[in-house]
């Protein structure tokens, strides 16, 4: 067989997925680390869901229309199909009613479904919970746009006497965005935000969105044509350049919102000029989830900044009828959900592009290790590993090479992933010491192996 031949009939990763490996794997630790801590310094609790529900919370919750639900769902009938074991009398058991199951496309309706099942409203508490995990789309792969991606997101929802609804809420959940993308080191993050009103305000807005589009849809993309019908304000947020003038002539949804969802709006902007969070109000902003009432909002990153062509970071907003729509209580919510992936590509080209001069806080770099053990023939390997595992217990990294290296690739080898390198030569294992070389300063000394720990820690 040759070689070409092998290739064809290796398995592959699946179109539009992909492998995540160190080193990066601990840049992607970090940066969830660091979300972590930021989060649990505003009271947030951690919540994971299923990867998979029932194909209805997605039609209920994200709805029929949007571009998620109606082509980049993963579904699945599922159904018991092994024939059962025959019951008394010959009966065959009943099967299982085959049921359709869908891979979440995003957490924030499943979040909203567990929020229900478990009754989190009857404590009368807001809760504040964040998820970090994978999310799947089957949309047409390209840079920064994958088939599995990661998020990391909040919801916080509750009872409107828990104080859900009030807009406080809304500017607490930017603030501590525009706090995690700073303490993260990405630069140039812009917000753009605007509201989208109550589920009336959309209707009405809906409405002459779409007495308006009657008469200019002729001139527009297929797409657009199409949702000028079924959903008019998705063409709002078309990126079709033939299109924009057109779109930008059509109403606004400021003007139609009711005296609530404006004076909602007006008091987030006011208490994120009170934090000194920056922002610009978008007025085309309505995003691509149906569930969305007035705040919306997206936090966005310059051409260029290692996206390709997409520039949202994260999106997110409130979705104050979300529980009712799944058969809930009242319980208006908002949160949104980082694009993991996108949030690695940006940090990444921000590196390449400063080197050195990377303004990346020094916790996201990947450390060495503390130490590369390096015993000096194969006699002398198990005494390392016993080494090893007490500089281990004593918390320190620790890799072990083999004795059967040369000391010139023993060097080499430990340069490359640690601080320090420990040899263990026959004399060492006798005196029970260990001659340590320091890379950064080429210090080399004998030290009792009683003291290596405190050593290898400076
Ligand atoms: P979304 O705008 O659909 O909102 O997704 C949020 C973020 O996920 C996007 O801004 C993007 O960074 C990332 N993302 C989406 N699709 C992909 C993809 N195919 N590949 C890579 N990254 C992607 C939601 O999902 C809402 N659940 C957010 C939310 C939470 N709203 C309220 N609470």
């Amino acid at each position: 067989m040759s070689t070409q031949q092998k290739q064809s009939n290796v398995v592959k990763a699946v179109r539009g997925t992909r492998d995540l490996m160190p080193p990066e794997t601990a840049l992607w630790n970090r940066i969830e680390a660091k979300a972590r801590e930021v989060f649990a310094r505003y009271g947030f609790g951690e919540i994971r869901t299923p990867v998979f529900e029932a194909t209805e919370l997605f039609a209920r919750g994200v709805g029929e229309e949007t571009d998620i639900v109606s082509k980049e769902m993963y579904t699945w009938e599922d159904g018991d199909r092994a024939p059962r074991e025959p019951q008394a009398g010959g009966l065959e058991a009943r099967r299982e009613k085959p049921h359709s199951l869908t891979l979440r496309p995003e957490n924030t309706a499943g979040v909203v479904r567990a929020y229900i099942e478990h009754k989190l409203g009857e404590s009368g508490q807001l809760q504040k919970l964040y998820y970090i995990g994978p999310q799947f789309r089957r949309e047409r792969p390209q840079r920064g746009r994958y088939r599995q991606f990661w998020q990391i997101g909040v919801e916080v929802l509750g009872p409107v006497s828990s104080g859900s609804e009030s807009p406080v809420r809304d500017a607490e959940v930017l603030e501590m965005l525009a706090t995690l993308l700073d303490e993260l080191g990405v630069k140039n993050w812009r917000l753009e935000l605007n509201s989208v009103g109550s589920s009336e305000d959309r209707r009405r807005y809906g409405a002459v969105l779409r007495e308006a589009l009657a008469g200019v849809k002729d001139r527009m993309c297929e797409d657009n044509r199409r949702r000028a019908e079924t959903n008019p304000l998705r063409v709002l947020d078309s990126k079709e350049p033939a299109d924009q003038e057109i779109i930008n002539a059509l109403p606004k949804i400021a003007d139609y919102l009711g005296e609530d969802s404006r004076a909602h709006f007006e008091a987030v902007l006011a208490a994120l000029d009170a934090c000194g969070v920056p922002y610009a109000v978008n007025p085309r902003l309505v995003r691509g989830l149906d569930y969305y009432t007035r705040t919306t909002f997206e936090f966005t990153v310059p051409d260029g900044s290692g996206l390709g062509t997409q520039n949202a970071l994260l999106g997110g907003g409130r979705y104050d009828g979300l529980s009712e729509m799944l058969g809930g209580p009242k319980a208006p919510g908002i949160g949104f959900a980082i694009g993991e992936d996108r949030l690695i590509l940006v940090l990444q080209e921000q590196d390449g592009r400063e080197g050195v001069n990377a303004p990346h806080p020094e916790w996201m770099w990947a450390q060495k290790l503390d130490a590369y053990i390096a015993p000096m023939g194969v006699e002398r390997n198990a005494a390392a590993l016993a080494l090893a595992r007490e500089l281990r217990r004593a918390g320190l990294s620790v890799e072990v090479g083999n004795g059967s290296f040369r000391l010139k690739k023993s060097f080499e080898a430990a340069d490359r992933v640690a601080r320090h390198i420990v040899i263990l030569g026959e004399d060492e294992v006798a005196t029970s010491t260990a001659t340590v070389k320091t890379f950064a300063t080429g210090e080399q000394t004998k030290v009792p192996q009683v003291d290596l720990a405190a050593h290898l820690q400076q």
